[in-house]
């Protein structure tokens, strides 16, 4: 099967860039990404690229060569469907905040209705893909749905789950260190999958394209995540221990990351994970787990996230024991707000947790951040429900320039590891701040001994 039209349903951090590369390295397929929100499309059909609404270093030019030509973005949600062969989804799927798995399953409600939807629409075979980061045997109610409401067209669905991490997702997505595709292992299915693959092949190499059955598709996104996420925390939890005895976690990260089984990657020590997908998909793991009565397997990845919450409760606690146990009204400076460098996402990122303590012990909090808007950091906060959003308001200013930021304050805390941070004339901030001054470094990326030269206490994560 010849594959000339793509669909999207969801112009988020992953459908965006995925199906701009797509696109980029596909100019005989035509793809469009439809949304739900008007907004967001209005924002991707910007004329000035740099304006598209997710940041990703390189994605404006990508954007840039393929709009217009064979990348679209729109609202008309029906009509992409009607057209596809392939239809992607790639909508968001949130830790349920309601009834049965309340705080741990995904809530599948919107992948649900992109099913309906699609099996309303489809007057010819289509292959729906699952790009979202789905619970495992999702595939099945999506057929399920599929067939149960159709016009009697046959769907195959296959899982293609997102590797790419935000921040360099064009990279990623451009040289992937492997594209997963499951699907069933009838000769329909076969056919489904080899038609993905030769999507992709436009531009990886077929070695690096693997197919499995659909199960093993889906649960292998959430066991890769949960292992990058299990070293995190295991680095995390040495940190403390680090602190407590006199040993620099740094070095002991690069004494381990040497072993060439255990390797460099992913041994950061850090104020705390966050982002859309670790803690979502281990939560999500658990659930599976205590389903299917496997209390041992589940209590052993809930641990990663129970570290995960200590590291950012404990970063907090620090910084009101180190400033003589009281932070009231007394000015602290956030540099970074995102989960991680080089994104305006700041889902789930530990800046959040970090100042709600703050803000509950009474601190005035100063951010800045190069990417991430002041609205977005007063709709995190609200989101918590800690307090209202006056309240909100009046504990977090939000600045355009670090050194203003810095000015006055009487700690601060390095929540995003933005490479201008380390750039900056620290004599500078140091001479505009009370004394002492303090320099909390959750990501470890300030030059611990010239900041001590210069006068700064300087507290890192893990020495
Ligand atoms: C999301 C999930 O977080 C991730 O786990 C999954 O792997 C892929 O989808 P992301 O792209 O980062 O990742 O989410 P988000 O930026 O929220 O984008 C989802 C988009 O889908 C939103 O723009 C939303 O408006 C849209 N959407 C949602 C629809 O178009 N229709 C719906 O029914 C629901
Ligand atoms: C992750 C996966 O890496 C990606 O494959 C998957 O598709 C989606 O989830 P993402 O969340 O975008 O990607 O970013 P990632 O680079 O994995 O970082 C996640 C969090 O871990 C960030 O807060 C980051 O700062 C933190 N981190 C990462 C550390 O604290 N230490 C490290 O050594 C690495």
């Amino acid at each position: 099967m010849e594959i000339t039209k793509i669909c999207c349903i969801g112009a988020g951090y992953v459908g965006g860039p995925t199906m701009a590369v797509i696109a980029q390295k596909c100019p005989h397929i035509q793809v469009t990404v439809v949304d739900l929100n008007e907004q967001r499309i209005k924002d991707w059909n910007d004329p000035n690229t740099d304006n598209i609404p997710i940041y990703e270093p390189g994605l404006a030019e990508i954007v840039a060569e393929a709009r217009g030509r064979n990348l679209f973005f729109s609202t008309e949600v029906e009509k992409a469907i009607d057209e596809a062969q392939i239809i992607f989804i790639s909508v968001n799927t949130p830790t349920k905040t309601y009834g049965k798995g309340k705080g741990m399953a995904a809530d599948l409600k919107y992948i649900e209705l992109c099913a309906r939807q699609i099996a309303k629409v489809a007057k010819q075979n289509k292959i729906v893909v699952e790009k979202s980061t789905l619970p495992v045997r999702t595939a099945e109610a999506i057929k399920s749905i599929l067939d149960n409401t159709g016009n009697g067209v046959q769907f195959q669905i296959l899982s293609n789950p997102e590797f790419l991490a935000e921040g360099t997702a064009v990279t990623d997505l451009l040289n992937p260190d492997r594209i997963l595709i499951g699907g069933d292992t009838t000769h329909e299915g076969e056919t489904a999958i080899n038609a993905l693959v030769n999507v992709y092949a436009n531009w990886v190499n077929r070695d690096k394209i693997l197919t499995t059955n659909v199960w093993s598709s889906e649960l292998s996104k959430l066991t890769a995540n949960a292992f990058l996420a299990q070293r995190i925390s295991s680095i995390n939890a040495m940190s403390e221990l680090c602190e407590k005895t006199g040993a620099d976690v740094n070095e002991v990260a690069k004494a381990i990351g040497m072993d060439s089984r255990i390797g460099p990657k992913f041994l950061k020590a850090s104020v705390g994970f966050g982002g859309s997908c670790f803690q979502k998909d281990i939560l999500n793991l658990v659930y599976i787990a205590k389903t299917y009565g496997l209390n041992e397997v589940a209590d052993y990845w809930e641990q990663v996230i129970i570290m995960n919450d200590h590291q950012k409760r404990r970063f907090s606690n620090k910084i009101v024991q180190t400033l003589y146990n009281t932070v009231a009204d007394k000015k602290i400076t956030f540099l970074g707000w995102a989960f991680k460098k080089d994104t305006n996402d700041t889902r789930e990122s530990a800046a959040i947790y970090v100042a709600d303590d703050l803000i509950n012990e009474q601190a005035k909090i100063s951010v800045y951040d190069p990417k991430v808007s002041r609205n977005k950091m007063l709709s995190d906060l609200d989101y918590l429900g800690t307090r209202t959003s006056d309240e909100n308001i009046n504990s977090l200013t939000i600045f355009e320039d670090a050194y203003d930021a810095c000015k006055g304050s009487h700690a601060i805390a390095v929540l995003t590891e933005w490479d201008e941070f380390t750039t900056y004339d620290w004599q500078k901030i140091y001479e505009s701040m009370h004394k002492p001054a303090f320099v909390f470094d959750g990501r470890n990326i300030l030059d611990a001994k010239k900041l001590e030269s210069i006068g700064f206490v300087y507290k890192g994560i893990g020495s």
